[in-house]
């Protein structure tokens, strides 16, 4: 099976903006949109990437990112579940593939708990620090149509928006 890349939709496809459906198939066709999903966030010099991103709407996302100590994290949750959030907040800068160019000053929690399951069905567990903590929470709300812009200003979030320029790895602009 060879992976291959997908277009990555753009802020403003219905696909982002809604919540995916729970994954109840754990067949090959999972495997190989892990795989692509992989393929796409390398392509893309992403740290994750959530499946509504290629125009599916599963409960799936993929991350390679490191925490707060410096070191990399690689792998794949499905249905996954904030399962706890440390009220401490860090400060940093998001960004997304789907949102592509700009980033913005966003804080998040510092550490972050998901717990889900891999693409056996096999229960997960996970915990995460620094920008890990806020790739989780990233890529989960991603799965509940929740894009890191819907948490700026109305008025950060549309000079955001005028500032989004696609990559040769995106879908043509949905508007
Ligand atoms: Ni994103």
């Amino acid at each position: 099976m060879k992976a291959r890349t997908r277009p990555v939709v753009i802020a403003g496809d219905p696909v982002l903006h809604r919540p995916a459906a729970p994954v109840t198939d754990f067949g090959p066709e999972l495997a190989e949109l892990i795989e692509d999903m992989f393929a796409t966030m390398y392509l893309a010099e992403g740290v994750g990437l959530a499946a509504p991103q290629v125009g599916v709407s599963q409960r799936v996302f993929v991350y390679d990112c490191h925490d707060e100590s410096g070191e990399f994290y690689k792998g794949h949750v499905v249905n996954p579940v904030i399962s706890h959030a440390s009220a401490e907040l860090e400060d940093g800068d998001e960004g997304c593939l789907s949102v592509p160019g700009p980033y913005a000053p966003l804080p998040r929690p510092r550490e972050v708990t998901i717990t889900g399951v891999d693409q056996h069905g096999e229960p997960l567990r996970l915990t995460g620090t620094g920008f890990l903590a806020r790739c989780f929470i990233h890529e989960t709300e991603h799965l509940d149509g929740i894009l890191y812009i819907d948490h700026l200003s109305r008025r950060r979030r549309s000079r955001v928006l005028q500032d989004v320029e696609p990559f040769s790895w995106n879908a043509p602009l949905p508007f």
